[in-house]
């Protein structure tokens, strides 16, 4: 039987690579290899993952040096010479071994306003928003962002500048700025439009090559510049 070379991160901060060698199997995920090392080698690895099938964004993690999604990335796409690199996501404090602390990722959607700010009551009709009215398009994409972190990790900007609100959390203000029933906009703009937000966007498009949802954050970080300079002309912000 073939085996994999793997090397883990193992500690906080601070902590250092550890070899492992992992039998190879046919149809293999990097999360497989992860959950063998935990459960066959090292019950002590601390990783994260829930649905195992691309829909929770937990098992993301720094996969010879791209985050990724663990579990639907095959080991014969990642690893053709048998060896695998495994580290946490970047640009998040490391709690243990491939475990991101993600406060500060949803700190910063919340900093950009990124929940829903309705008017109606529930005695009102529900809105009917047509799936082809413009705006209803330009958020389609979007709002299937399962906030992973995958972009938040691959962005450059937060890696120098860790106020960057970051490509995840833009994306959903873009989101709501196009959502017709949302009445927050007026400061949804202003919290994106300081130092810290849109405008600090260099638009190397990591966060839209590397999405596993093909959502391009790039895309609507633009948007943000656009509807954020209309509201300043106007005077709203
Ligand atoms: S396009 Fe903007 S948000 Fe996306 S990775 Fe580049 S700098 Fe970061
Ligand atoms: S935009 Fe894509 S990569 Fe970024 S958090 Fe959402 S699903 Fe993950
Ligand atoms: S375990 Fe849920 S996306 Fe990978």
């Amino acid at each position: 039987m073939s085996t994999l070379q793997v090397s883990v991160w193992r500690g906080g901060e601070a902590g250092a690579l550890q070899e492992y060698e992992v039998p190879r199997l046919e149809s293999q995920t990097v999360l497989d290899v992860v959950t063998h090392i935990q459960r066959r080698i090292d019950p002590t690895l601390a990783y994260r993952f829930a649905c195992r099938v691309g829909m929770c964004g937990s098992c993301a993690m720094t996969v010879n040096g791209r985050a990724r999604w663990t579990c639907r990335t095959h080991v014969s796409r990642v690893a053709a010479d048998g060896k695998l690199e495994l580290r946490p996501l970047s640009n998040l404090p490391v709690v243990k071994d491939l475990v991101t602390d993600m406060s500060e990722f949803f700190d910063k959607w919340a900093k950009a306003r990124g929940r829903f700010e309705g008017a109606a009551t529930r005695k009102e009709e529900f809105a009917r928003v047509s799936p082809a009215s413009p705006k209803r398009r330009e958020a389609d994409s979007g709002i299937e962002c399962i906030g992973c972190g995958v972009c938040y990790s691959s962005c450059d900007v937060v890696s120098w500048n860790p106020a960057y609100l970051g490509p995840a959390a833009l994306n959903r203000a873009w989101t709501l700025v196009n959502d017709e029933r949302d009445t927050g906009n007026r400061a949804r703009l202003a919290a994106v439009a300081g130092d810290a937000g849109c405008h600090a966007c260099h638009t190397h498009m990591s966060c839209s090559e590397r999405c596993p949802k093909q959502i391009s954050p790039t895309a609507a970080i633009a948007g943000l510049k656009r509807a954020a300079a209309v509201a300043a002309l106007k005077g709203e912000i």
